[in-house]
């Protein structure tokens, strides 16, 4: 099974070509999920929603699931922001927290905005662990999806994480959750939580996606996506990183890490393989 992870296109910033690259992609990667870790538009206008529907009408025709982020809640127009502030969101995707599954994947979606902050999120740890432990009952990998992360890999971006990542991270290691897709930083990560979240039961695989098609990208993270390979017994996960590269104008694989699964969860099964050295 594979899964297309997407994050912060940002439609109203996106790059013609950079869109038209990743169209052009997905459906020779044919993954069996594409995932859009949120801030989907830039600024929460209609027309970016429009203009995100119609992308994500483009792709492959596989259960998608999306969640919003920051940028998809109204930030100037304070009394929608305050009352209605996912009303944009929902007019073109629909509820907030949806689940999807594929095979053996069970996928949750969370809303992790706050209305009342402008670009922190949070989630309650009671909420996640049931709504994990529902959605993944039988399946053989559970993924959970949540705009802002629980890890990041810079530093200096640790600020951006989730405000409970502790708690949250706990409760999803409780539900035995396998992945957790995020964004939020543009800028990538794959890891696993053994450094981060040493204490935990049982540990899972981390996909942090740059901005897919955004002009927003920073230095030395080009806009990217990441694909999760899963073997047919959910025992082996393959994690590559593919960066859009400008000269070629299309999409190359990057960086390549393998996990397994043990009996506490996950472990990187190797060291990473940077393909863009090779
Ligand atoms: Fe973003
Ligand atoms: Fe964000």
């Amino acid at each position: 099974m594979r899964i297309a992870h997407l994050s912060d296109p940002h439609f109203g910033t996106e790059v013609p070509e950079v869109v038209a690259a990743l169209q052009a992609a997905l459906p020779v990667l044919r993954p069996d999920a594409i995932v859009v870790s949120g801030d989907i538009t830039q600024r929460a206008r209609p027309a970016e929603f429009d203009a995100a529907a119609r992308f994500v009408d483009s792709l492959p025709p596989v259960p998608k699931l999306l969640v919003p982020g920051n940028h998809d809640l109204p930030l100037f127009n304070l009394p929608l922001r305050l009352l209605l502030p996912d009303q944009g969101y929902r007019r073109v995707f629909g509820a907030p927290e949806q689940e999807r599954h594929a095979g053996p994947l069970s996928f949750a979606g969370f809303d992790a905005t706050l209305r009342w902050r402008h670009t922190r999120g949070d989630l309650q740890a009671a909420h996640v662990q049931s709504r994990m432990a529902a959605v993944g009952g039988g399946a053989a990998l559970r993924i959970a999806v949540m705009h802002q992360p629980l890890h990041t890999a810079l530093e200096e971006d640790r600020d951006e994480c989730l405000l409970s990542a502790a708690a949250i991270a706990d409760a999803l290691a409780g539900a035995d959750t396998d992945l957790v897709l995020s964004g939020h930083v543009h800028m990538p990560l794959l890891a696993d939580t053994r450094s981060v979240f040493p204490r935990l039961r049982r540990h899972f695989v981390l996909s942090g996606a740059g901005t897919a098609v955004s002009h927003r990208i920073r230095s030395g993270a080009p806009n990217s996506f990441n694909l999760l390979d899963i073997d047919e017994n959910c025992l082996r996960i393959t994690a590559s990183l593919h960066a859009f590269d400008a000269a070629a104008g299309r999409f190359m694989p990057a960086t390549v890490r393998h996990y397994q699964r043990d009996a506490d969860g996950w472990r990187a099964a190797s060291p990473a393989e940077n393909l863009s050295q090779l």
